[in-house]
């Protein structure tokens, strides 16, 4: 049986950049835009064109640059906004408009002072609108993850009735556990009438650590695109990270599921956009942190070197890491000692690597980690003292 697509939305370039210290200029945006679009997601999230006349034009540049991806501009449900949104993905080879609007029920008292009702009319009249400049119109509606599914169903059939070709369906707050956002998508699945034309997408943030289970549970139970960013980043504590995604379901080909992307660009992509936004990534940032494929401890060290798949469930090939680093420490026994001084030209008999190990040992504890300098000297006190 063939394993069935589903779609990278990426939105780094606009839930992304909302952070406080993340901004970019357009230039910034058209390197990372020509990136993505080389790393083969489907869509591009370049911005919301009303918010300023900046992210207008960068809205406006990346749909003239981008040759594959979907180029998506991101309006609230307002006329002006979808005006200016269409005008900013006018030269866009494929554009889509992503509009929508809150149907938690705080959403509905606090934002809208609106009823349920009202918010229906108002969902389905900005899709209707949406669809006369462009014929791929994403809904979203925000703060789904708190929504009440029936409510959720209804607005998402006046959506699709108005012509939507992708219901998004955020977890805004970042609330729900993955069980539950699981079986809000099959709800969808099952209550949105004629949902058999239209793609769901998840849309997870990350404020209990849940994005990436959650938009895992959402493909799992028949959504088709994923929302998120390179190195997770967005509003709070992030959004989804698309390493992630892309690799679980990579790695786990008994979900029948694959993605477009080509994950050997993921480490130099994570890099770009750290270095471009100026945030840095964790070094124990699943896929693309440093310490992703670093091992310290002896007993780890001792099975890498005698096998990799020990303590790697990835070869750091696939995604774009040169070799697993052995980091020398405290933890680490006489294999690793070895296999480090043999890469730098020392080859020790069994007698040898005891004492030279014993030296090691006296140098590790003062330290957080022994570099190659240190093996030299190490090695020159061992012989002098021998
Ligand atoms: O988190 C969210 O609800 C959003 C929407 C605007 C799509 O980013
Ligand atoms: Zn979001």
């Amino acid at each position: 049986m063939g394993t069935e697509k589903v779609e990278i939305f990426d939105t780094t370039l606009r839930d992304g950049e909302q952070v406080p210290g993340c901004k970019l200029n357009t230039s910034q945006k058209l390197k990372i835009a020509a990136r993505l679009d080389e790393l083969g997601v489907d869509v591009i999230e370049a911005g919301f064109p009303i918010s300023s006349p900046g992210d207008f034009k960068s809205v406006f540049e990346i749909s003239k640059l981008v040759k594959n991806a979907t180029v998506c501009g991101l309006t609230r449900a307002v006329r002006k906004d979808i005006e200016i949104a269409a005008e900013a993905l006018k030269f866009a080879k494929k554009p889509r408009i992503h509009t929508g609007i809150g149907t938690s029920p705080t959403h509905i008292k606090y934002k809208f002072n609106a009823t349920e009702d009202q918010i229906i009319e108002r969902a389905f009249d900005a899709v209707a609108y949406a669809k006369t400049f462009v014929e791929d119109v994403e809904f979203y509606a925000e703060d789904a993850g708190r929504t009440r599914n029936e409510y959720l169903a209804k607005v998402c059939t006046a959506a699709v009735k108005a012509g939507a070709t992708v219901l998004n369906i955020p977890d805004t707050t970042g609330y729900c556990l993955p069980e539950e956002y699981g079986q809000k998508i099959k709800y969808l699945k099952e209550n949105v009438q004629g949902i058999e034309n239209v793609r769901i997408s998840c849309h997870c943030h990350n404020d209990l650590g849940m994005a990436t289970a959650n938009a895992i549970a959402g493909v799992m139970n028949g959504a088709r695109q994923i929302e998120c960013t390179i190195n997770g980043v967005g509003e709070r504590a992030g959004n989804t990270s698309l390493e992630e995604v892309v690799m679980i379901l990579r790695q786990h080909p008994g979900l029948n599921l694959h993605t477009d992307i080509n994950p050997k660009f993921l480490f130099d992509t994570s890099n770009m956009v750290a270095s471009e936004m100026g945030i840095f990534v964790q070094p124990n940032k699943a896929i693309v942190g440093t310490n992703a494929f670093a091992h310290s401890s002896g007993i780890h060290q001792d099975g890498i070197i005698k096998n990799r798949e020990t303590y790697e469930i990835i070869n750091p090939l696939d995604v774009g890491v040169t070799e697993s680093a052995i980091v020398l420490t405290a933890r680490s026994g006489r294999a690793a000692l070895a296999y480090r001084a043999k890469k730098m030209g020392y080859e020790l008999t069994k007698l040898e690597l005891d004492s030279v190990y014993t030296e090691f040992l006296n140098f590790a504890d003062k330290r957080k980690e022994v570099g190659d300098l240190d093996i030299h000297t190490i090695m020159e006190i061992t012989r002098k003292n021998h």
